[in-house]
C-alpha cells in the first residue's frame, strides 16, 4: 500500500516537528457583524435623498414589505435617478460593509445597487455593487451586498438605480452593517515561509479586497509580496483633471499622476513591511483613449510617435517620482513595464481604441507596431529606483509562438541591459494547459538567463465538487513543483487574489482560499511535503527514536509521491537537504520516515541524493526503508 501524500506529511510532522501539518484545519469561529444603520421607513422616517435632487424620494405608507412604511422614489427620468444615502458620517474609509434590503418596482424592471464617491482631485467615481436585482412587481431581497470606499475620498454614498427610466423604485428593510470578521486559520503553514528557500510568495489585491480585517490577516500570514490589482494602472493614476488643465494651458506633453487610489494598499505594505510588485506602466488596456490623443481630447487625432514618446517618458518619470516621494521606505522590488503586447501567434496587436475593440492597442496605433516596448524599458530603467527589477508580462505565455516572440523580444532588450525578467501571468484552467506545456515555456524563459516571475497565478475549475477541487489541487501542485524545480531562475510567485469570491474569475473558484478564509485543497497541495525551518521555535523535547516499527509503506526515491522516480525527485531531494542544513537546532538530528531517506538510515542527507542519482543514471543500487531500528 502506498501512503497518501497528505498522510506522509502529517507523519513527518510527528517525526520532524517542523514539517507542515498538511491536514490541519480549524473551523472559523462564528463571525460577527455590527449594524451601522437600518431603516424600515416607518412613521415618515427617511434619511435617503434623491440623487442630484432629480426625482422625488419619501417614506410612504402604502405597499410596505414589512411594517407600515417603505421608501418610494418616483418621477425618475434617467437611469441613474433614484434614492441615495450619504455615508460620510457613518462609515470608515477602507473598511468593508454590506447592505441588505428589499427592493420592488411596480412592473418588470432591473434595479442596481451602486456606490459613488468623489476623489481628492474632485472627480466623481461610480461603480455597481450588485446588478440584476429583478422585480416583477414583487419585493425581492438584496442580501449582504459588499463594498468599501477608498481612503481620502468624500461624498460616499450608496444608491439604487434602474435602467427603466419611467419606473418607480421602492425600498424597505434597509440594513447597513460591517462584514463578518472571520478568524483565519493560524495553525496551518505560512506560504511565504514554506517557499522562503525558493522565492517570494505573493498575492494581488484591490483596495476594496484589502478592506476586510480577515483579508489583511490572511495576507500578513501568507504573503510577502503584494501587487495592487488595479491601483497602479494608468487609468487609476492618470490625473484626468490635472492633465486636462495643463492641456488647456497649452501643454499636453506631461501627463500628471495622482496615486491616491493606491494609498490603502501602499500604506498597508509600508506598515507591514511587505514588498510591492508594481503593475503596470505601459498597457493597451485600462489606459484611457484620451491619453493617446491630441490635447487629451478623445475625439481628436492620435498624437505623433514623437509626442507619444515624450508623454511616455514623462508619465513613467512622474509615476516613479510620486511613489518615491510618498513611499520612500516601500520596497518596489519589481515593476511590470510593459504588459500583453503579443497575440497567441506571436504577432503584435491591432492598433485602435478600446471603444472599437477592447483588444486593440493605442500604443500600436501610434507606433504602427511593437516598437514602443524598447523606449518604455529605457525610460523605466532611467527612472526606476535602485533595486527595482523590470519585467515584460503576458498571458497565454505557454502558447509556443507567443513564447518564441517573448523570448526574442526579451533577448534583444537583455543585450542592452534594459530588462531584468519575464512575467508569466499564469491564468490557467484545470483543462489547459498541461503542467508540462507550462513547464516548456518556463524553461524557455529561464534559458534567456533573465529572472522569471509568476505574476498572476490562478487556476479555474468549472467542477466545484470535492473531486473538482482535488483536480485543481493537483495542477496547482504540479505548477509549484515546476517553479521549485526552476527556483534558481524564479524570484517570485504571485497568486492573483486571496479568496475565491473576490477573484475576477470567481464563478470558477480559481484561488487557494475559500470565501470564509479557510484553505482549499489547492493550498494543502502546494505546502504538502515542504518543511518550514523555524529557528525561533526550537522543540523542547530531546530527540527520540521511534519505539515501534512504523506501519507505513512508500517507495523510497519517489520523493514527491507522484508514483515515478525521476529527476524531479532528485531536484526536490536536493532542496530538502539544503533546507535541513539550515536547521540550527536539534531538529536536524531527528530521524525521519520518508522516501527521501533512500539509504534507510533515518536521516535525509547527501548520501541519499548520491544514491538516488546513481539510480537515475542506471546504476544497480538498492534503496532501503527506515525501520526505526
Ligand atoms: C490581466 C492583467 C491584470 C488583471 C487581469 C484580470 O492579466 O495583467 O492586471 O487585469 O488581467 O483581472
Amino acid at each position: 500500500m502506498k501512503i497518501k501524500r497528505a498522510l506522509a506529511a502529517a507523519l513527518s510532522t510527528v517525526m520532524l516537528g517542523s514539517a507542515i501539518p498538511a491536514t490541519a484545519f480549524t473551523a472559523s469561529a462564528e463571525p460577527t457583524t455590527t449594524v451601522i444603520y437600518s431603516s424600515g421607513f416607518e412613521n415618515g422616517e427617511c434619511d435617503f435623498t434623491a440623487r442630484d435632487g432629480a426625482c422625488t424620494v419619501s417614506a410612504v405608507t402604502s405597499d410596505a414589505a414589512s411594517g407600515t412604511g417603505c421608501l418610494l422614489a418616483s418621477g425618475r427620468s434617467k437611469n441613474w435617478h433614484g434614492p441615495q444615502i450619504v455615508l460620510d458620517d457613518m462609515i470608515e474609509q477602507g473598511a468593508e460593509y454590506m447592505v441588505s434590503a428589499k427592493v420592488k418596482t411596480p412592473w418588470y424592471a432591473t434595479v442596481t445597487l451602486s456606490m459613488e464617491y468623489t476623489d481628492a482631485g474632485g472627480e466623481r467615481h461610480f461603480s455597481n455593487i450588485q446588478q440584476n436585482i429583478v422585480s416583477q412587481g414583487d419585493w425581492v431581497e438584496v442580501n449582504d451586498a459588499k463594498f468599501s470606499f477608498p481612503t481620502g475620498v468624500t461624498n460616499m454614498c450608496v444608491y439604487f438605480e434602474c435602467s427603466d427610466t419611467g419606473v418607480d423604485i421602492l425600498v424597505d428593510d434597509f440594513v447597513l452593517e460591517t462584514t463578518p470578521v472571520y478568524d483565519i486559520q493560524q495553525d496551518i503553514a505560512s506560504l511565504k515561509d514554506v517557499y522562503s528557500p525558493y522565492f517570494k510568495f505573493g498575492t494581488a489585491v484591490t483596495a476594496s479586497e484589502l478592506a476586510p480585517v480577515s483579508a489583511q490577516n490572511l495576507i500578513k500570514k501568507h504573503f510577502n509580496s503584494l501587487t495592487p490589482g488595479n491601483e497602479l494602472k494608468p487609468e487609476s493614476i492618470l490625473d484626468k483633471n490635472a492633465c486636462f488643465e495643463m492641456a488647456a494651458a497649452g501643454d499636453d506633453t506631461n501627463p500628471q499622476v495622482n496615486i491616491a487610489s493606491a494609498r490603502t494598499i501602499l500604506d498597508f505594505c509600508r506598515d507591514n513591511d511587505i514588498a510591492v510588485r508594481g503593475h503596470v506602466l505601459v498597457w493597451h488596456s485600462q489606459t484611457p483613449d484620451w491619453f493617446f490623443k491630441e490635447n487629451y481630447d478623445e475625439s481628436a487625432d492620435w498624437v505623433s510617435k514623437e509626442e507619444m514618446l515624450v508623454r511616455m517618458e514623462n508619465y513613467i518619470k512622474n509615476v516613479f517620482a510620486a511613489l518615491e516621494k510618498e513611499y520612500p521606505t516601500v520596497d518596489f522590488y519589481a515593476w511590470d513595464v510593459v504588459n500583453e503586447c503579443f497575440l497567441d501567434n506571436g504577432s503584435a496587436r491591432t492598433g485602435g481604441t478600446q471603444a472599437e475593440n477592447a483588444n486593440y492597442s493605442g500604443w500600436v496605433k501610434v507606433f504602427g507596431d511593437n516598437s514602443f516596448i524598447k523606449p518604455a524599458f529605457e525610460y523605466a530603467r532611467k527612472y526606476a529606483p535602485e533595486g527595482c527589477k523590470l519585467y515584460y508580462n503576458d498571458f497565454n505565455e505557454y502558447m509556443p509562438d507567443k513564447t518564441k516572440a517573448i523570448v526574442a523580444m526579451a533577448n534583444e532588450l537583455k543585450a542592452e541591459n534594459l530588462i531584468d525578467g519575464i512575467g508569466m501571468q499564469s491564468h490557467l484552467d484545470v483543462g489547459f494547459p498541461t503542467a508540462s506545456a507550462y513547464k516548456k515555456a518556463l524553461a524557455a524563459f529561464a534559458e534567456t538567463g533573465l529572472d522569471v516571475q509568476v505574476t498572476e497565478l490562478d487556476i479555474t475549475t468549472s467542477d466545484t465538487s470535492e473531486a473538482g477541487f482535488e483536480t485543481q489541487a493537483k495542477l496547482y501542485s504540479e505548477i509549484m513543483d515546476a517553479c521549485v524545480e526552476y527556483a534558481d531562475s524564479i524570484s517570485s510567485v504571485v497568486v492573483w487574489g486571496t479568496t475565491d469570491d473576490k477573484s475576477w474569475r470567481a464563478s470558477r473558484c480559481p484561488l487557494l482560499f475559500n470565501e470564509d478564509f479557510t484553505a482549499k485543497p489547492a493550498y494543502y497541495s502546494i505546502v504538502d511535503g515542504l518543511e518550514v525551518p523555524d529557528p525561533t521555535d526550537p522543540p523542547e523535547t530531546e530527540p527520540t527514536e521511534p519505539s515501534t516499527e512504523p506501519e507505513i509503506d512508500y517507495t523510497p526515491g519517489d520523493v514527491n509521491y507522484d508514483g515515478a522516480i525521476n529527476s524531479m525527485d532528485s531536484v526536490t531531494l536536493r532542496r530538502q537537504i539544503l533546507n535541513r542544513k539550515d536547521l540550527s537546532y536539534s531538529e536536524a538530528l531527528l530521524p525521519v520516515i520518508s522516501p527521501s531517506d533512500t539509504d534507510g538510515n533515518g536521516y535525509i542527507e547527501v548520501a541519499d541524493l548520491v544514491l538516488l542519482n546513481q539510480f537515475l543514471v542506471g546504476e544497480d543500487v538498492e534503496f532501503k526503508v527506515y525501520t526505526g531500528k
